[in-house]
């Protein structure tokens, strides 16, 4: 079992509370105003998950599938769930929405949060993180345990639950089923190649390399997080996602680097920020910094990460965060940010639709220099 790490995380406005503002709030249907709106149709979508005709729920199991929705689904930054508003609104050059198509990309924005809940939920598990979003981890809770393991997939299934209560009748529906299923199989491959480099017995850091990096972060996060928001804007635009290989590759860099700012923010952050606390030292993770240490050590300070890294005991770890100090990780950090920041910049310059370019930069806008 791994050594329990404290932390006192600043207290985020709860899902109440942010829905109380939504409600009070004039202007839900304009640009970076989305929010209230966006958790208006949480509340929506949840009274319909709790009433699905397709289970007899009793009280109690109700009350559990609410408190496990409320907890692992609206607490994030929502980033990308209001990114297919965003999108769609910019791939529709800013003309005001109708109600339903505004209703209806709040649902595909939420159905990316349910997507999200259910592999943190999970990842939390294998990873043996002990908190996220400012509070304990679901599978943390006494009550929850390894139950968590089937709320992720209760989780899971409420997306296509979503998707059939309001887009059984569109032409794109079975493309969007397609989508989640196919982003589904290459998140859960990604963990699965991140999880499977980490095997104990194994520990072996001389296989760890940028390449090796890339495609894990590729697959767990960069599709879901960044290609299947702008996706499902494009599909709800009526667009065939075939001729968009383009931005699905632009999306993919994008989210390379998002993940490699989540590794940096891992070791670096704030936990009080960020609302987690890291684990990649202690879980042996291939992650971005381990990466450029290995790149930048001498033969002396490779033999100091090869003793200490992936090992719980705080003395380790320690000793390895001040060797990313005297490597100057966080230098190599900022190189990159900057660097990999204008290769984006000029493939989204490069794109020929006006609309597809506003929606790729306000993405890029929302992450850079992210502190959490
Ligand atoms: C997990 O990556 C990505 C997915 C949930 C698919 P991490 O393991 O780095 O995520 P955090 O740091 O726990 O949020
Ligand atoms: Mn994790
Ligand atoms: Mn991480």
């Amino acid at each position: 079992m791994r050594m329990v790490r404290t932390v006192q995380i600043g207290r985020q406005p709860t899902y109440q509370e942010s829905a109380a503002a939504a409600i009070f709030s004039p202007h839900a249907n304009c640009m970076s105003d989305s929010k209230p709106k966006f958790l208006e149709v949480y509340s929506v979508l949840k009274s319909e998950l709790l009433d699905d005709p397709a289970f007899e729920f009793t009280d109690n199991s109700r009350q559990w599938v609410e408190r496990m929705l409320d907890y692992t689904v609206p607490g994030g930054k929502l980033n990308r769930g209001l990114s297919v508003i965003d999108s769609y609104r910019l791939l529709k050059d800013g003309k005001e929405l109708s109600d339903d198509e505004l209703f209806l990309a709040c649902a595909l924005g939420w159905c990316i949060e349910w997507f999200q809940a259910y592999f943190l939920v999970l990842d939390d598990i294998t990873d043996g993180s002990q908190t996220r979003r400012g509070q304990p981890c679901w599978y943390r809770l006494p009550q929850v345990g390894l139950i968590a393991v089937n709320d992720g997939l209760i989780l899971r299934n409420q997306i296509f639950r979503v998707l059939k209560m309001h887009f059984r009748g569109k032409p794109y529906y079975l493309d969007l089923l397609d989508l989640f299923n196919e982003v589904e199989f290459q998140t859960a491959s990604g963990q699965m190649i991140d999880l499977i480099t980490t095997l104990q017995g194994e520990k072996d850091l001389s296989k760890y390399s940028l390449p090796v990096h890339r495609r894990i972060v590729q697959y767990k996060t960069a599709y879901y997080s960044f290609y299947l928001p702008v996706a499902c804007a494009l599909l709800m635009a009526g667009e065939n996602l075939d001729n968009h290989t383009d931005v699905k590759n632009v999306l993919v860099e994008m989210g390379t680097y998002f993940q490699v700012q989540d590794d940096f923010l891992d070791c670096f952050g704030d936990p009080e920020v960020i609302g987690k606390v890291g684990t990649d030292i202690e879980d042996f993770k291939c992650s971005w910094l381990v990466v450029k240490a290995l790149e930048r050590a001498n033969e002396e300070q490779k033999k100091l990460l090869y003793e200490n890294y992936g090992k719980t005991d705080p003395a380790c770890v320690s000793k390895v965060k001040e060797l990313y100090q005297t490597l100057d990780i966080q230098g190599a950090f900022t190189e990159y940010e900057s660097k990999s920041y204008e290769k984006i910049t000029k493939q989204i310059e490069g794109h020929p639709s006006k609309a597809v370019r506003a929606v790729l930069k306000s993405f890029l806008a929302k992450i850079y220099k992210r502190q959490k």
